[in-house]
């Protein structure tokens, strides 16, 4: 009856012409888009007419309540571990450039006694995605079942698994905006990342909404209003939702690229790792485990003790991973060095993610392979001395001719200054001179 009343033109000029979409047409299109009954070139007119247009904020809630009716929802109200329920929580990051958090994150939340059912996502645009990242380690699977998911969790507290039947029609949408231009936009978005989380039942959500040249949206005004929507979407489903601001000027962390970035995630999880990736994976830890209702538990600790370490590799080989097993590199590998003395200065969070793409780490077409090898290792961070000389980056692919456009983006997109390193930001673990704090905001 649906397919009479409604068809994809007509939907399409609404929102083109700058019009409101009604409950019953989102409903239909997402329904009809899931089934195959909407064309992939119309889908992706009426992404680009949202990225024009945008959504107002019963619009974006109508799209995801849409998208996570599109599949099944999970319940793990009755998890249980020796006899007593388990609190379900989960973290999701609006897609950052060396954002390997979630590794190190999951780990430790499980190694404090709640369990992280999370459903994660492939890179998107210039961002990396957990699945692409785990996939490098050989064995790993990210396709696991349902009933496997309910028994990592309540055997090690966490299980990393392809949305597969949940929000579907996230999962072709997610993989059209990849191609089509039409990530950076706040409805698509914010409706992308709640539909996933909320479908896969976790009992509360962490957002890490990112600010900066290397976010998706580019004001920290327009990031605040984002992690406002997607708190707002999480708690009128009942889940309660918070949302840290995080900045995204500059990579996290020492690599960006898929095995590099799983290389660094164990070694945050031996103890070590850079400053500012712990910082963060501590700090959500710490609102992760508040909303869990876990208190007495102190994540750096398990950190520091193994215990996370230990849940990792019981994670990577439940889901067919071998954690000792050599990573993945490029078999190509250029070296950019210092042209003279000082002191690292800036390096653009946007131009390393698109470096990195280049390089092979990410999609140009629909279904395209990723290079697990390919990535940027960054030897000198902002405020770091610099001999002249010295390796600054290093970058790898699997495909030589790629080398060039990649070591084109990277072009200006650092400097090395002659001041001497300021002091850090009083209160942030991160070294360098002061840019914005890594946590910027909270917001509940
Ligand atoms: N993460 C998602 O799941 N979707 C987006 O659109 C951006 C980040």
């Amino acid at each position: 009856m649906m397919e009479f009343i409604f068809d994809a033109p007509t939907v399409i000029r609404t929102k083109r012409d700058g019009g409101r979409l009604t409950d019953a047409e989102i409903d239909w299109v997402i329904d009809a888009y899931t089934r195959g009954r909407v064309a992939d070139e119309q889908m992706s007119a009426l992404l680009m007419a949202i990225f024009l247009r945008g959504m107002d904020r019963g619009e974006i809630s109508r799209w995801t309540t849409a998208m996570i009716a599109s599949g099944e929802r999970l319940d793990f109200s009755d998890l249980r571990r020796d006899g007593r329920r388990v609190p379900t929580v989960d973290k999701h990051s609006t897609g950052g450039v060396g954002d390997k958090i979630t590794i190190p994150l999951v780990a430790v939340i499980a190694a404090c006694g709640a369990a992280v059912p999370q459903a994660a996502g492939r890179g998107l645009g210039h961002t990396g995605g957990t699945l692409d990242k785990l996939e490098s380690i050989p064995g790993f699977t990210a396709e696991i079942s349902k009933a496997q998911v309910r028994q990592q969790l309540s055997e090690i507290g966490a299980a990393i698994f392809a949305a597969g039947e949940l929000a579907p029609a996230d999962r072709k949408i997610y993989a059209l905006r990849d191609v089509t231009a039409t990530v950076e936009s706040l409805p698509l978005i914010a409706s992308s990342v709640m539909s996933k989380k909320l479908a896969e039942g976790a009992d509360a959500l962490v957002l890490d909404v990112k600010v900066g040249r290397g976010a998706f949206l580019k004001t920290e005004a327009e990031s605040r209003e984002l992690a406002a929507t997607m708190v707002e979407l999480g708690e009128a489903q009942g889940v309660p939702t918070r949302a840290l601001l995080t900045d995204m000027d500059v990579p996290l962390g020492r690599t960006a690229g898929n095995a590099l970035e799983v290389a660094e995630s164990l070694e945050v999880l031996a103890g070590g790792g850079p400053d500012d990736v712990v910082e963060l994976t501590v700090r959500l830890a710490v609102e992760m485990l508040d909303l869990a209702g876990i208190d007495g538990t102190d994540p750096a600790q398990t950190l520091r003790d193994g215990t996370a370490m230990d849940r990792f590799r019981a994670l990577v080989s439940a889901q067919g991973g071998d954690v000792d097993a050599p990573l993945p590199i490029g078999a190509h590998s250029e070296t950019v060095r210092a042209p003279r003395s000082g002191t690292m200065g800036d390096i653009d969070a946007m131009a390393v993610g698109l470096t990195v793409w280049r390089l092979g780490a990410g999609r140009a077409s629909p279904g395209e392979r990723v290079q697990a090898g390919a990535g940027v290792r960054i030897h000198r961070r902002p405020g770091e001395p610099v001999s002249a000389g010295e390796p600054l980056f290093t970058l790898y692919t699997d495909t030589a001719e790629r080398m060039p456009a990649a070591l084109g983006e990277l072009d200006g997109a650092w400097s090395v200054v002659h001041d001497r390193p300021a002091e850090p930001i009083p209160g942030s673990l991160r070294s360098g001179p002061p840019q914005r704090p890594l946590i910027i905001d909270r917001i509940a």
